[in-house]
């Protein structure tokens, strides 16, 4: 028996906030390594529908699918989706997110209930509805940052959120051990989206660009390469592991 993915069936994922961004990126290349792709979205539905067309276009497979990671039927609406649509799921991306920055004397509820809902809330509720419906063998790939480390002012609730998706992504990773699903996290360092660039200047940006090893700020596809190899054969032996990807930075 192998300890690896089926090879007998197309493999299927579900990419949580894949309308932009990172997860846009995954999306495409989960779709060119020859994954069918759910391709979630909140608010942003022209841009998952055209990004549908693109993967069907090169010849992949994918559907679009709104739903709130944040409400609680939103990732079980997912999974009847992509059980329907592929019959089944295997790749579980939990990459949806939301970043507001203000040191923590100036936040208010809101800010913290919402990223907390959101963050916490959705990745926890994507790891459940994965550990109950992913086959056998399959992935769980959640996205923490690479400030959970840095302890920068401002990020207390975001580092907070990310901080406990680590926690989880370990003791997940134990529990879902004898299905042979592996559990991962990727912690991006400073990645070209809206997320990271709203609310910046030009100056901010080009200063956080420098101080980057490898001399640029990374770009949505130098994550996806990393998920591509998370969700595949080859990563089946990493397991429990937070990936800092991130240009060297930290
Ligand atoms: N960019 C960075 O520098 C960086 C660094 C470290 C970690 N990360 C993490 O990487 C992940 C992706 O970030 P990004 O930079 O690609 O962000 P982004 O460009 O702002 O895209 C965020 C995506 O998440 C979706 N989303 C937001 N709230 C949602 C909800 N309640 N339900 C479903 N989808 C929701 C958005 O969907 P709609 O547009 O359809 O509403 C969008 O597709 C996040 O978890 C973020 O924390 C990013």
């Amino acid at each position: 028996m192998t300890n690896q993915q089926s090879t007998q069936q197309t493999r299927t994922a579900i990419v949580t906030g894949a309308s932009k961004g990172i997860g846009a990126a995954i999306a495409r290349r989960l779709a060119r390594d020859g994954v069918a792709v759910v391709v979630n979205y909140a608010r942003g539905r022209a841009e998952a529908e055209e990004l549908v067309r693109a993967i069907e276009a090169g010849g992949g497979k994918a559907i679009a699918v709104q739903a709130d990671i944040a409400d609680p039927a939103g990732i079980a609406a997912l999974f009847d989706a992509g059980e329907k649509a592929f019959g089944g799921i295997d790749i579980l991306v939990n990459n949806a997110g939301i970043m507001k920055t203000s040191p923590i004397a100036a936040t208010d509820d809101a800010s913290f209930d919402t990223q907390i809902a959101i963050n916490l809330g959705g990745v926890f509720r994507g790891m459940r509805e994965g550990a109950r419906r992913l086959r056998d063998g399959g992935r769980i790939i959640n996205f923490s940052s690479s400030v959970v480390g840095l302890y920068q002012p401002g990020y207390g609730v975001y580092a907070a959120t990310k901080a406990a998706v680590e926690a989880m992504t370990h003791i997940l990773a134990k529990e879902l051990g004898a299905r042979r699903v592996t559990v991962n996290a990727v912690a991006p360092g400073p990645i070209e989206t809206a997320l990271f660039l709203d609310g910046k200047s030009e100056a901010q940006i080009e200063a956080i660009g420098k101080m980057i090893p490898l001399g640029r700020l990374g770009q949505p596809d130098d994550i996806a390469g990393v998920v591509s190899f998370l969700a595949g054969p080859d990563s089946f032996w990493v397991n429990g592991q937070i990936i800092r990807a991130n240009g060297g930075v930290i």
